[in-house]
């Protein structure tokens, strides 16, 4: 039953928004953190992302893990501790939670409470079977997993929709190696990949003709404006995605439209016209890369799946 779900706080520390954007706005060049797209308003935006026809990355994962599930099954074997990295709209987890075989238990790991109350909850009552575990803590750190009361043979980290990319290449190798403290010697990670492709398919992914990415990019100013009391003009930016080779990532600014002033915390930021603020990356794979950070992080591909036309793939991380 729900209500009997328990949740194992691990104290997380809390972010530091204000210090994080004041430090952004004072670098040159100026950026800001992805991390703070997502909150209730932002989820939704980016949930309506999933639905344009130029977002494939969602669409195609999808269709992916529905296909790969057997040999995915039998690349991880039976009775399998699985513990997603943050919480989805909840349909990857299920489509991997059917294929593998007697899946013990499943443990989201996730920064906010209501997030991870959400996801926790509507997997237990879909899930009989699974006993689900859910930890409020920070993926980037190591994580000592619950014990779930049936015996796990082993656990699998799950990390889908090339969340990964948003990271950077630092930042990518200390996550991973977390996980492979997370996973334990006998664990494994399959971790979801937007690949390297045409770049006028990628560029159009974030920039949909209908706007949602737009609007989804501003409103990381428009949840400044509210939390911190600063005061961009939302008019006074525009949305700004690019594929940047040969790093093979789209970078995301916001360009300001004029010169400006805007306040943040009794200080002033000014902006030149034209001038661009990083506000995402999202990098994409070749297996020369993927294989290179793992094993910077000690760890080692061991298995991959990739749709018909490469778009994206899953890739089986073990330790090295
Ligand atoms: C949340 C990492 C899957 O980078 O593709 C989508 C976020 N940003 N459109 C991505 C995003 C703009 C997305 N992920």
């Amino acid at each position: 039953m729900s209500n009997d779900l328990t949740i194992t706080d691990l104290h997380p520390s809390v972010d530091d928004i204000t210090g994080d954007v004041l430090r952004g706005l004072s670098a040159t060049p100026k950026h800001l953190p992805s991390k703070y797209f997502y909150d209730q308003r932002g989820s939704e935006l980016f949930e309506a992302i999933t639905r344009q026809p130029e977002y494939y990355p969602t669409r195609v994962e999808l269709a992916l893990l529905a296909d790969c599930g057997p040999r995915i099954a039998a690349a991880v074997g039976p009775r399998a501790h699985v513990v997603e990295y943050g919480s989805g709209s909840g349909r990857k987890t299920r489509l991997l939670l059917d294929a593998l075989e007697d899946p013990v238990a499943y443990t989201p790991i996730e920064i906010s409470r209501s997030a991870l109350t959400a996801s926790a909850e509507r997997l237990d009552r879909e899930f009989g079977d699974v006993e689900v575990l859910p930890v409020l803590a920070d993926f980037t750190q190591a994580v000592p997993l619950p014990t779930p009361s049936r015996r796990a043979d082993s656990a699998l980290v799950f990390f889908p929709g090339s969340t990964l990319g948003n990271f950077s290449r630092e930042e990518s190798v200390r996550l991973l190696a977390a996980m492979r403290d997370t996973m334990g010697g006998s664990g494994a990670a399959l971790i979801g990949l937007d690949l390297e492709k045409d770049p006028a398919i990628v560029e159009a992914a974030y920039n949909d003709a209908a706007g949602i990415t737009a609007e989804f990019t501003l409103n990381l100013l428009r949840r400044l404006n509210r939390d911190l009391g600063s005061d961009f003009d939302l008019a006074g930016f525009a949305h700004r995605a690019r594929y940047v080779q040969p790093e093979g990532r789209i970078v995301t600014t916001l360009e300001s439209l004029r010169d400006q002033v805007v306040t943040v915390e009794q200080q002033q930021f000014a902006f030149a016209r034209g001038e661009s603020m990083q506000v995402e990356q999202s990098q994409k794979y070749t297996d020369a890369r993927i294989g290179a950070l793992a094993s910077e992080a000690g760890l080692r591909v061991v298995d991959g799946w990739n749709d018909a036309c490469d778009w994206f793939g899953l890739r089986l991380l073990r330790r090295a």
